[in-house]
């Protein structure tokens, strides 16, 4: 073995830019959180070649001193935090002191200063960690950052970079990303010498509806509600509208955009039951909190976080959501809303009822006897879900209808969940079995029945090609997305590809889930990928991946189903593993036994 001898600087900032400034995009990010750290009020990005060739970054805030340019590009020094117990509580983006000196590390760096108040301008330049001695510079104020040539020395990682288009792609969505959270900053941004966009600062409405566009707001329903020092403010698009934008989903915790489990799992929630099952979510939100209550230091990029008290703000985000949706949905006039959400409306309460009785806020279950879901012929919908929402989706599911198989004796113990009776607002199958009712939440439990033949598939899941390919207009990111992670969609039973500069083909879907709508479930496992991040994505977060996946394919509240395909439920229920709770832990079915109806009741027997 050889000898053990501590590694020089340089090379130990090229390890780290590896992780911190894993591509143009990250370092972008990087720049742009310094400059709003400046307490920049107008910053414009250039880039050249997607941001390989070069990255500039202008800002117009407090600038940098002369004596401290040198310490600005070295590792571990920042004028952010000085103790631990700074840790503990970070207000600002950037605290590690490390982000300069990574991207110095790997590319030619030249920094151009001047502090608030000075005469001049200084700059220092970083050739691949060599530093150059500091000379004049002339700028009217605040702070120019180059990056030329990223990873010109490490050929290794350079060889890791994609194609300009898809490192622009990503360029353009940690732009995006940073002007959401900090609508009070104007910002611009260029590439390859066009201008792509020019913000003003102003408020949050405005900078979603140039970043997101007019109909996000439009059809979103605003929250703001506080509870014990935790805020949540910002847009959640309506149910109705939510597939026809593209999954826009942001949330920022303290002003820093954040992917987290708990938060994006408290919005899934609080979309579960209003939402149709091919649409997705849409959303920018604010979160903000003391920030002794939440840690950032615990990803390389900072962009996950650790909520001290994460079942509490499940809750708190989870509830603000539901209210601002159900509020929303009663605003709108009852013919719209329900020819726009189609079969999904029939649970709606038209004149405002919260449909939280479900989870305990009391409310009138009255407004929803109006609304009762029928089952509607094949071809008889007419509405605009009629392609999206094929009729004959739960007899391909759950077999074919047989009217013969539809009541039978319930005492049977080769069937314990007994036989269904009927469905309960959309939501809930009432069987019968020997000891009394069940109820089952048929969305938990056709989740969990999936995700358990998902996960049954070991190395892969089985792909059903498609006869005809469901193409979709897709974002640069998606594109970029299938590119890059081509080996996880392969083995998550995804057959997909770019038949065009903006346009994705479905050739084939996951087996188990071959009923889903092909562009929208495509669409959510993209975003998920993208999530998830990483070329590791399949290896490390396989059931996360299976389990997320299983929860957008599988069927939602609102769907009529026949009798037999109730059953058919219930016999999967009973062949499935762990079918007694979803995969998020609640349950996906409870007994009523007959005394505890007799209780209820006060029937002596
Ligand atoms: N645009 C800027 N305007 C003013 N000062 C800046 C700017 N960019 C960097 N600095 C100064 O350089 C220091 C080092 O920046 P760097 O990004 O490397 O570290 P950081 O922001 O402190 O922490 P992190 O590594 O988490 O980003 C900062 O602490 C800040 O003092
Ligand atoms: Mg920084």
């Amino acid at each position: 073995m050889k000898a053990i001898h501590p590694l020089p600087d340089l090379l130990i900032n090229q390890i780290a830019a590896g992780e911190v400034v894993e591509r143009p995009a990250a370092a972008l990010k990087e720049l742009l959180e310094n400059s709003l750290d400046a307490g920049a009020t107008q910053i414009d990005v250039d880039l050249v070649g997607g941001g390989i060739k070069r990255l500039r970054v202008a800002d117009d805030g407090a600038g940098i001193e002369r004596e401290d340019l040198a310490l600005a590009v070295a590792r571990h020094a920042t004028s952010k935090i000085a103790l631990v117990t700074d840790l503990e509580a970070i207000a600002t983006l950037g605290f590690r002191g490390e982000a300069l000196a990574s991207i110095a590390a790997v590319s030619r760096l030249s920094l151009a200063s001047r502090a608030t108040g000075k005469p001049h301008a200084w700059r220092i330049e970083v050739e691949g960690g060599t530093v150059a001695p500091v000379t004049p510079a002339a700028l009217a104020a605040g702070t120019t950052i180059t990056v030329q040539e990223l990873y010109f020395n490490t050929p290794a990682r350079r060889k890791f970079l994609r194609a300009e288009a898809t490192e622009w792609a990503h360029c353009d969505e940690a732009f995006r990303r940073i002007a959401l959270s900090h609508p009070e900053a104007g910002m611009t941004l260029q590439h390859n010498g066009r201008a792509v966009q020019r913000l003003a600062a102003g408020g949050r409405r405005a900078r979603i509806e140039a970043l997101l566009g007019d109909a996000f707001v439009l059809h979103a329903a605003l929250v703001d509600e506080e509870a014990a020092g935790v805020r949540l403010t910002g847009f959640a698009v309506r149910p109705a509208f939510a597939a026809q934008g593209p999954t826009a989903q942001y949330v920022f915790v303290n002003g820093r955009f954040v992917r987290d489990r708990v938060l994006s799992h408290a919005l899934r929630e609080a979309y579960r039951d209003v939402l149709h099952h091919d649409r997705q979510p849409a959303y920018a939100l604010w979160l903000t909190l003391d920030p002794r209550r939440v840690d950032v230091n615990v990803h390389p990029q900072k962009t996950e976080v650790r909520f001290r008290d994460s079942g509490a703000i499940h809750q708190f985000v989870r509830h603000a959501v539901e209210r601002a949706l159900a509020t929303t949905a009663a605003e709108q006039p009852a013919v719209s809303a329900a020819e726009r959400l189609g079969v999904a409306a029939a649970r709606l309460p038209p004149h405002g009822g919260p449909h939280g009785e479900r989870h305990g806020d009391g409310a009138a279950p009255a407004a929803f006897a109006a609304t009762f879901p029928v089952w509607t012929p094949p071809g008889q919908r007419g509405l605009d879900l009629a392609t999206a929402e094929p009729a004959n989706f739960y007899a391909r599911l759950f077999g074919p209808r047989d009217p013969a198989a539809a009541p039978a004796l319930p005492n049977d113990d080769a069937h314990p969940l007994g036989f269904a009776l009927a469905q309960l607002h959309g939501i809930y199958i009432l069987a019968q079995n020997r000891e009394g009712l069940v109820l089952v939440d048929m969305h938990a439990a056709h989740e969990r029945i999936v995700y358990e033949k998902l996960k049954a598939s070991h190395e892969r899941v089985p792909v059903q090609p498609l006869l005809v390919p469901a193409t979709f207009v897709a974002e640069a990111i998606e594109l970029a997305t299938v590119e890059e992670h081509a080996a996880t969609l392969d083995a998550l039973g995804f057959a997909l590809a770019p038949i065009g500069p903006a346009t994705l083909a479905v050739r084939g879907m996951p087996a188990p889930l071959s009923d889903a709508d092909p562009a929208t479930l495509a669409r959510a496992v993209l975003h998920d990928i993208r999530e998830f991040g990483g070329s590791q994505a399949f290896a490390v977060r396989r059931d996360e991946l299976l389990s997320s996946m299983a929860c957008h394919g599988s069927v939602r509240a609102n769907r009529s189903l026949a009798v037999p395909e109730m059953n058919a439920l219930l016999r999967q229920m009973e062949a499935t593993e762990r079918a007694g709770q979803c995969n998020h832990g609640r349950p996906t079915w409870y007994q009523l036994t007959l005394s505890d109806l007799d209780r209820l009741f006060m029937r002596g027997r």
